[in-house]
């Protein structure tokens, strides 16, 4: 079991990924994005999660090298926007995010959605040809591990009927009470492993009754027993805050292990944090 932010998950290229992503998901871009990301850096993480459409990858940079903590030392995530889909397009988007990232290479490249609006029809032999642009990315050493991110079974598998290289990572929204069992499974089984988007539910399950009790045993706060119950299912999870103080709290996972009873109560909770978005239909 991971004891820190810096501890490591690996991938199945290899390549070690700190069990901790610090999201960047609506946080504003300049001021607001470069002081969050500097204290979690501060606070010992290692790991940011950002995308081309937070439109915040200049600032996540920008943090990344004002900070103590050398560049190698950090692991970047950024994801391909849905308008980008294709080989070309996808080869040029990566370029772009190296660029506003102001980095040589990206850790990990996702796609972000697997069937955008744009390209709904042929999700297919898109997705093969924007896989294709992954792979020689990872070929070419732009980017260290790639990935895909809200895709379910039957979008991997699809793609697997062409795919030279197993994606390393699938990034879906999981949370006490969303588990998303099928795909979790169906990921296990293909050595991909599970990042956790929204693992407080974007704040909306801090209250649930569920889950009140068990951070008062603990003198923990709800966010940390999320974060917690996340790390113990064995899931990478990616909280977001732009609060200094939150940012600390959600650090502090370490120094306490949930009751295979507890974390039976927090997988089986209703689901207080609603349905996500289902992949095929999104209106994006
Ligand atoms: N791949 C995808 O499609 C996808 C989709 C969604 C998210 N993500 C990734 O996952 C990350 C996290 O997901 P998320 O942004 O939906 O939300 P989240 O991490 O589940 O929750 C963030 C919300 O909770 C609040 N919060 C954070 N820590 C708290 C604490 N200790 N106590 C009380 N409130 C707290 C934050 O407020 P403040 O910021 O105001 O402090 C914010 O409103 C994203 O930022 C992004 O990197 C990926």
């Amino acid at each position: 079991m991971v004891k820190k932010l810096s501890d490591t998950y690996e991938l199945n290229n290899g390549l070690k990924i700190p069990c901790v992503g610090f999201g960047t998901w609506q946080t504003p871009d300049g001021e607001v994005a470069v002081n969050a990301v500097k204290s979690a850096i501060e606070c010992g993480y290692r790991h940011i999660d950002t995308a081309a459409v937070y439109g915040n990858e200049e600032s996540v940079g920008k943090a990344v090298r004002a900070g103590t903590v050398s560049r190698d030392d950090i692991f970047i995530t950024t994801k391909l926007w849905n308008d980008e889909h294709g080989y070309e397009a996808a080869l040029k988007a990566c370029d772009v995010s190296l660029e506003r990232l102001g980095v040589d290479i990206i850790d990990l490249y996702l796609i972000h959605w697997p069937n955008p609006i744009k390209f709904r029809g042929s999700f297919e032999r898109t997705n093969a040809e924007t896989w294709q642009a992954m792979e020689e990315l990872y070929q070419a050493g732009k980017v260290k591990a790639i990935g895909v991110s809200n895709y379910l079974p039957h979008h991997l598998e699809s793609l697997l009927k062409t795919a030279r290289i197993m994606p390393m990572v699938n990034q879906i929204r999981l949370f006490p009470g969303y588990t998303q069992k099928e795909t979790v499974s169906y990921c296990r089984e293909k050595n991909i492993l599970i990042e956790a988007y929204s693992p407080l539910g974007t704040g909306k399950l801090l209250d649930a009754p569920e889950l009140v009790p068990i951070a008062e045993k603990y003198s923990k706060s709800p966010a940390r027993i999320c974060l917690r119950w996340s790390l113990q299912m064995g899931f990478l999870p990616l909280p977001k805050s732009v609060t200094a103080s939150r940012i600390k709290e959600n650090a502090d996972i370490f120094d306490f292990t949930l009751s295979p009873a507890e974390m039976d109560i927090l997988t089986n909770m209703p689901n207080h944090g609603g349905d996500g978005m289902n992949p095929d239909e999104a209106p994006f």
